[in-house]
């Protein structure tokens, strides 16, 4: 996004825990001595707002004694990430996917500074195939943000405060679509810095898909390749469950499964965002004015739900005082977030919470979000009454007009990003269960963890079979699989994280 250049000067002088930066989903940062390389349009000041996000403090070995308890990816995670396979010779690393920003990043076997992850650095000296970028040229029609001894650089802040920097390179990713193993050359930047959750978090490093290139250096997205490459079609899905998920790139509807999608048209073609008019609780609307939804996007990368302050407060009175066995105090389970509204209770109470009904501009039908998507289950300290669960609500306060679909009332759908006909379908859809082979979308393609073995090997193209061993080749990886939660400290850097929002909010001027 090129307002990433009205942001990039402030930069310097606001505290990142503090202060987010608005106008694109990511926002590109360049040092001072490296502003004159980038063009671009000279953009309006950026409007600064409180950060609304508990940033991970550092510190991650405070995590490693709470690995055992995580439950949940949401409460313990706070993101979905997938397994990508980088170079040749292949190297695995966990990305966590995010639909709100544009850069493919992982830490640089050259970082001392980074935080201890999932997998091993990824070592661009190391892969046959990858090329460094000089600061002139770069290809893909990008713009170097930063140069670093004539190497094309990036920096990105993200909304809850944290920053990643480094040299861009590009190099093979692997992927599969059920027939053939093959790779296409990304960008993918190799980060000397990492900062707040970034440093903390299970997860390498983080896979931008947003809709647009956004930021300074405007590298196109994994998905905006394969696109170009002719690889697959405009589109992609994801489908998340409480604990695993699934993305899908490229494919077309299954025909016999049309009538299933629920279409709904995007409000402009710069963001994942919906024209959001009305929400209702019961069929009760909330009576906020439209205009504060404005800017109701879909992002991944964040976890919640966020909405307006006047819709908040109708949700979150709704919550404390409407509950279906009697006084909601007397269940109360508190932790240490004071806006965080936690219950104990069991499911066949949850279930009663009204549906809340979001509508929007272009379809009759609302979107239907249940308590199973708007609650989240927390683990109890200490021992709870038989069948009794803890549950939180899964909005916060926007503390401005916005809204933000993060990834909680995102679950239990397989979600469409229709980029080719600007439009977001929604499947109802076991998520623990869906594969590339029963996703609404036939003919799909998808990550492959299948990382060759030796020097400059190729992944074997021609076993259909040996491509999908299993959940790994598709699977997004949650804190509750056992895969997430295994090595890293950052594990429960993780319950902190859990409140992450890896999108700055879009810029109000923008949308109203
Ligand atoms: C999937 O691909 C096959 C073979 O190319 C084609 O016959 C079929 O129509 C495709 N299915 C869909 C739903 O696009
Ligand atoms: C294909 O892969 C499967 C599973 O790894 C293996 O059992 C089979 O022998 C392979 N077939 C060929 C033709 O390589
Ligand atoms: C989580 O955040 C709180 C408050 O910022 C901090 O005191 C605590 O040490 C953090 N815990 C972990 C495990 O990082």
């Amino acid at each position: 996004m090129a307002a990433g250049a009205a942001t990039r000067r402030n930069v310097g002088r606001v505290s990142p825990t503090w202060w987010v930066l608005l106008g694109s989903l990511a926002v590109q940062v360049a040092s001072k001595d490296s502003d004159d390389l980038v063009r671009g349009p000279v953009q309006p000041s950026p409007i600064r707002v409180p950060v609304l996000r508990r940033a991970y403090d550092g510190a991650p070995e405070h995590g490693r004694r709470l690995v055992g308890e995580i439950s949940g990816n949401l409460e313990t995670l706070g993101y979905y990430a997938a397994n990508v396979c980088i170079g040749s010779p292949g190297s695995m690393h966990q990305l966590i996917i995010d639909t709100g920003s544009s850069m493919t990043a992982v830490p640089c076997a050259t970082c001392t500074t980074c935080g201890r992850h999932k997998n091993p650095k990824y070592n661009p000296v190391r892969s046959l195939t990858s090329k460094r970028l000089g600061c002139k040229n770069p290809p893909f029609h990008m713009r170097c943000s930063r140069c670093e001894n004539t190497q094309c650089g990036y920096a990105v802040s993200y909304t809850e405060g944290s920053q990643i920097r480094g040299a861009v390179f590009t190099d093979h990713v692997h992927f599969g679509d059920g027939l053939t193993a093959f790779t296409e050359r990304m960008v993918v930047g190799c980060q000397t810095h990492e900062t707040g959750l970034f440093k903390g978090q299970v997860a390498d490093g983080i896979m931008g898909i947003s809709a647009t290139r956004s930021g300074g250096l405007a590298s196109p997205t994994p998905i905006d390749r394969l696109v170009e490459l002719r690889r697959i079609q405009n589109t992609f899905s994801f489908c998340l469950a409480d604990h695993t998920g699934q993305l899908v790139l490229g494919g077309t509807v299954r025909p016999e499964r049309a009538a299933e999608v629920q279409w709904l048209p995007m409000r402009d073609q710069k963001f994942y965002s919906l024209a959001l008019n009305d929400i209702q609780l019961d069929g009760q609307s909330f009576r906020v004015d439209r205009r504060k939804y404005a800017a109701t996007i879909i992002d991944t990368g964040t976890t919640f739900l966020y909405l307006p302050p006047d819709a908040y407060r109708r949700l979150k009175e709704y919550f404390t005082t409407r509950c279906p066995w009697g006084a909601c105090v007397s269940r109360k389970y508190r932790t240490r977030y004071n806006d965080e509204f936690c219950y104990s209770m069991r499911q066949s109470e949850w279930v009663q919470f009204a549906t809340l009904s979001l509508h929007f501009d272009g379809s009759h039908q609302p979107l239907h979000l249940s308590p199973a998507e708007y609650t989240y289950e927390i683990k109890a300290k200490g021992a709870l009454p038989a069948a009794m669960t803890v549950r939180c609500l899964a909005a916060f306060d926007n503390k401005h007009n916005g809204v933000v679909l993060g990834a909680a009332v995102l679950r239990n759908r397989e979600v469409i990003l229709d980029r080719a006909n600007g439009r977001v379908g929604f499947v109802r859809t076991d998520c623990a269960r869906v594969q590339p082979s029963t996703s609404i979308l036939a003919n799909n393609t998808f990550l492959s963890d299948r990382c060759g073995q030796g020097r400059g090997r190729k992944l074997d193209v021609s076993n259909a079979s040996a491509l999908v061993p299993g959940k790994l080749v598709y699977q997004l990886a949650g804190g509750g699989t056992g895969d997430a939660v295994g090595s890293a400290a950052a594990a429960l850097a993780a319950h902190n994280a859990s409140r992450r929002a890896l999108r700055p909010q879009p810029d109000r001027a923008r949308w109203q």
